[in-house]
């Protein structure tokens, strides 16, 4: 039966690790996986911008010897020109996989009930497991353990938050996670991250102080105040979350020998100052690249 990447949630502890050290290996010897996909090919349908995701996919599966077709906003126009259910059905017919990027994320289910190959999450409005998968591989690459560490998140509740908690919970990695009242994430999602976090004895903190949540962090870990979509929130959201940047005041109540993450894109001089993003601390380059050692190893698990 085909498997798909929608959410964190679906996976269970070892199929987690089986993908971290699949993503080491792929890192660590390109050549080997060079035709692992040869004839193979995906389409992205992507309903959003992307650098990152886009990228990473399109030229990982290239890399692995396959084909990936773009299908942008303008291409198919999926939920508008014709249904996700017909997108489904029809690219199951040509394609050996999807990776989607939408708004609602009951597109991305609806696909991949619909769809007979399997489809990748590739962001929705709640989340975004690969991004999750790749930063906990970033982790464990620079620390050499998720025994011990803690990974403070400030800002937005948001999709990014939503897939790193879990994945956090599940891994043993301890999180604390500080974002305004009113922008945690969601009620549901914390429960189920509570519920992994008590399984597997990780510490997982809820709270709405920055200072508080960095104190004695190894990581910091940071995202957009304004996610794609939400453009129009923006000057609500931009005052609410004022106090919440990642600057050198709040670097000050880390650790010293603090690391900081981005998924990226940033906005600068919002979240975060240049003064961190750019500073030795600063980790985001490192985490960007293995995006691309990651949708390698994904591809290669769901279409291998
Ligand atoms: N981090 C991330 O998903 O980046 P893109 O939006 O550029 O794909
Ligand atoms: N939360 C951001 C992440 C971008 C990778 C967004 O959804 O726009």
């Amino acid at each position: 039966m085909k498997e798909d990447l929608i959410s964190i949630e679906c996976l269970d502890e070892q199929e987690i690790f089986a993908i971290l050290d699949l993503t080491a290996k792929v890192k660590a010897d390109r050549a080997k996986y060079a035709g692992a996909l040869k004839g193979k090919s995906i389409g992205l349908i992507f309903q959003k911008p992307s650098n990152r995701t886009r990228v990473s996919f399109e030229i990982g599966m290239v890399q692995l010897g396959g084909h990936a077709i773009y299908l942008g906003p303008d291409e198919i126009d999926m939920g508008g020109r014709e249904s996700v259910k017909d997108v489904a059905c029809v690219l199951s017919r040509y394609l050996d996989g999807i990776v989607a990027r939408t708004y609602k994320h009951d597109d991305v289910r609806e696909l991949a009930l619909y769809a007979d190959i399997p489809v990748i999450n590739g962001l929705s409005d709640r989340a975004h497991p690969c991004q999750a998968l790749t930063d906990i591989f970033t982790i464990k690459e620079k620390l050499g353990t998720f025994s011990g560490v803690t990974l403070a998140y400030v800002g937005d509740g948001n999709n990014v938050l939503n897939s790193l908690m879990l994945a956090a919970a599940k891994v043993g990695l301890n999180m604390k996670i500080a974002a305004p009242k009113g922008y945690e994430p969601s009620k549901e999602l914390a429960g189920i991250a509570r519920r992994f976090a008590k399984a597997s004895g990780t510490k997982l903190e809820f709270l709405n102080d920055p200072k508080a949540a960095v104190k004695g962090a190894d990581v910091i870990y940071t995202d957009v105040w304004v996610s794609m979509g939400q453009e129009k929130d923006s000057k609500k959201r931009l005052k609410a979350f004022k106090c919440f940047q990642v600057n050198d005041g709040l670097m000050k109540a880390a650790k010293r020998d603090c690391l900081v993450m981005h998924c990226l894109p940033a906005h600068r001089g919002q979240e975060i100052t240049d003064s961190v993003i750019d500073s030795k601390s600063s980790m985001v380059y490192d985490q960007a690249e293995n995006r691309m050692h990651t949708e390698k190893a994904i591809l290669l698990q769901l279409l291998g």
